[in-house]
């Protein structure tokens, strides 16, 4: 990332003379835009309509030569859904590896966390599989804000026939019936010690535990029931893991109770993507949808996504769109230009109307450099970011880094969330500000030509 980091650092050198220039174009940037693609007004007579059916079969009448290639393309580059398919899934090895050397090694409980988009629950997925070709049981669970114990456990153990319990032979009429460990529970509430007895009761078989979403849940008796299972669990070498995920900038965030289980459990911060990685993303999509990203068209992504796996699978996806609609297969830089303002539109739209018209008005008063510097360092550190972060990410010296968080706290818009021996670290006052701020001083100021086709070559050559 080194070459990367001068080049923009050299960009944001330059930035400060030309403000006043900037903040006239900038008001522009901040405008919603969804553009290119779409006919202004429907044709008399025909309306927009669905390209396939819903059973994927395509719409013939339709008359689009790149019907199937849109098809495929649509399951290449999929920004609003996680990654299930592993044909499409990209990178990652070293992580996966390490998540299930934990599990399978040392017999630990796993805790993966990240920002939100990182990658998580498509890791979840890739690991769920390899667990099944293993033969364990996998249990997933989408946790929300009113998850209890209760009802989480009692629908894992549904899934948890009874004949892997040591006092039922394969033989006996429960476990052929196909029951479950659900029968055995009793109607009241379960705790952790009673469904941890049951699970050590499990023979012939390894059970894995995902519990996705785990910040959503908002009761403390939950998170700290399931602490007490996962320890109850390890003291007694049950032969169930639980696997819990969640947006957090620490563990300690996520997880309440982490002293009494730290030995027991396996966290892993889930990193941002290398070049090299975000490239495979790319060329999994090419692969799958039969189109090609000539090479400007491949740095611009890995530059704009910076690190980020949904914002290189957003990207990708409008980019194509755009390209098919002007008879191309082929996507040039300028069609991921054109999808960088359909993701400004797209981002401007999950901020709040207030932040939005504060960050408008920042803009145009030449605040685009300071702003877009403190979002790629919130980008890159899961959110908080100090004054030394700023510096390093951006390559600029430590006054300019302190003028940028001087300037936005006074601006109202990051502010002071915790301080450690070393530093003040602060945050955007809303979660979506810092990947629109950095796609919208982005969409302005990284153009193809500035972004080195080297870049991508190089991370080609090292796949
Ligand atoms: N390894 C990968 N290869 C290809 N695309 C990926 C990969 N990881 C994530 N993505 C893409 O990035 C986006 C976000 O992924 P995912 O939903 O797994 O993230 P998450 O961390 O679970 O997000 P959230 O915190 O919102 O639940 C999706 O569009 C997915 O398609
Ligand atoms: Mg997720």
């Amino acid at each position: 990332m080194a070459g990367w980091n001068m080049n923009l650092g050299a960009l944001f050198k330059g930035q400060g003379r030309r403000a006043d220039a900037r903040a006239a174009a900038t008001a522009a940037v901040v405008q919603p835009m969804v553009r290119g693609g779409h006919r202004g007004a429907a044709d008399k007579g025909s309306l927009p309509r669905f390209q396939a059916t819903a059973s994927d079969q395509l719409n013939n009448r339709a008359n689009d030569r790149f019907a199937s290639i849109r098809a495929k393309l649509r399951h290449a580059f999929t920004p609003s859904q996680p990654v299930a398919d592993r044909r499409m899934f990209a990178g990652r090895e070293e992580v996966l590896k390490t998540i299930i050397g934990s599990i399978e090694d040392q017999r630990l409980h796993v805790v993966l966390y990240g920002e939100r988009g990182i990658g998580k629950t498509s890791l979840l997925h890739m690991l769920t599989q390899a667990a099944h070709e293993a033969r364990y049981i996998v249990v997933y669970s989408s946790c929300g804000a009113n998850s209890t114990f209760d009802e989480t456990f009692r629908a894992a153990a549904v899934d948890i026939p009874l004949l892997f319990h040591s006092g039922f032979a394969p033989t006996t009429t429960e476990a052929e019936k196909g029951s479950s460990l659900a029968d055995l529970l009793p109607s009241e509430p379960i705790s952790p010690r009673k469904f941890g007895d049951l699970c050590t009761k499990l023979v012939g078989t390894r059970v894995l535990i995902i519990l996705d979403e785990f910040d959503r849940c908002e009761s403390g008796a939950f998170r700290r029931d399931v602490a007490e299972l996962i320890k109850n669990l390890s003291d007694r070498l049950g032969r169930v893991q639980l696997v819990l995920a969640g947006v957090a900038a620490d563990l300690t965030e996520l997880v309440e109770h982490i002293p009494s289980i730290r030995r027991n459990i396996f966290a892993l911060r889930v990193p941002k993507m290398s070049d090299t990685e975000v490239l495979q993303i790319v060329s999994n999509g090419e692969r799958e949808a039969g189109v090609t990203f000539d090479t400007h068209a491949g740095a611009y992504v890995v530059a704009l996504a910076s690190g980020s796996p949904y914002i290189a699978s957003l990207l990708c996806h409008h980019a194509g769109h755009v390209a098919l609609d002007q008879g191309r297969s082929t996507i040039l830089a300028s069609d991921i230009s054109t999808a960088v303002g359909r993701a400004v539109g797209e981002f401007q739209g999950r901020i709040g109307k207030p932040a939005q018209a504060h960050v408008r008005r920042l803009f145009e008063q030449g605040r685009g450099e300071a702003m877009a510097m403190a979002a790629r360092a919130s980008l890159t550190s899961d959110g908080a970011f100090s004054v030394s972060e700023i510096k390093a990410i951006n390559e600029v010296d430590t006054r300019k880094a302190q003028a940028v968080v001087d300037q936005l706290t006074a601006d109202g818009l990051i502010s002071q969330v915790d301080e450690d021996e070393i530093e003040r670290r602060y945050a955007f006052i809303e979660e979506g500000l810092p990947t629109y701020l950095w796609i919208s001083w982005a969409q302005q100021n990284l153009h193809p030509e500035t972004t080195p086709k080297s870049r991508a070559t190089a991370a080609a050559a090292a796949s």
